[in-house]
């Protein structure tokens, strides 16, 4: 049985993420979304909004479980007995980072590799925060995050916006 985790914030998930989590679910034998705490943020969404939304855009894939977690991602991931962390790569800037993140949860866990996805064309310039954006400045999500949830997501970031 390979496990593997697809961490992040989730604030709101995406069509972005969505792509990853599907292509990430026929790598692995069982994939765990998991929202994270991410202490440079301040969510809109809370963690089990998070995880609902996640939920209901994944349910139709059978090995994807959705979670969450606070603390070491390292640490996490051996508890749940997961060999690889699955990122989304979109851009040459998103490298450095990412890097660094793997090579520290390396050091930290050796038994844990990062995997990276590159993300598809269409989903390049996506991220949660130009969803909120764009939703509190008025414009159309359509297209940048799962229709069940579109009406969500405009009304709750019209409202704290
Ligand atoms: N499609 C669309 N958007 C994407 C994407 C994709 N394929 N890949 C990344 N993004 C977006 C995310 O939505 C996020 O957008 P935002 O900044 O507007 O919220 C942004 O790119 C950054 O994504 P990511 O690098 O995955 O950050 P994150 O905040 O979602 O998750 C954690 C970061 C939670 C994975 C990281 O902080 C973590 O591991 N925390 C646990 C603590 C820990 O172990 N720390 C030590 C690590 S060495």
């Amino acid at each position: 049985m390979r496990t593997a985790i697809y961490p992040g914030s989730f604030d709101p998930v995406t069509l972005g993420h969505l792509d990853i989590i599907r292509r990430a679910s026929v790598m692995f034998d069982r994939l765990v979304v998991s929202v994270m705490h991410n202490q440079n943020k301040k969510p809109l969404f809370t963690v089990e909004e998070r995880m609902a939304f996640l939920r209901r855009t994944t349910e139709s894939l059978p090995n994807v479980e959705i979670a969450s977690f606070d603390g070491l991602l390292a640490d996490y991931a051996r508890r749940e007995g997961a060999c690889a962390v699955v990122k989304g790569l979109r851009a040459v800037s998103d490298f450095e980072y990412e890097f660094q993140m793997a090579l520290a949860n390396r050091k930290l866990n050796p038994e844990l590799d990062t995997v990276f996805l590159m993300t598809s064309a269409e989903y390049m310039y996506l991220s949660s925060s130009v969803v909120k954006d764009i939703a509190v400045h008025g414009g159309s999500i359509a297209g940048f995050v799962p229709d069940a949830l579109e009406a969500e997501i405009v009304c709750r970031t019209r409202k704290e916006g």
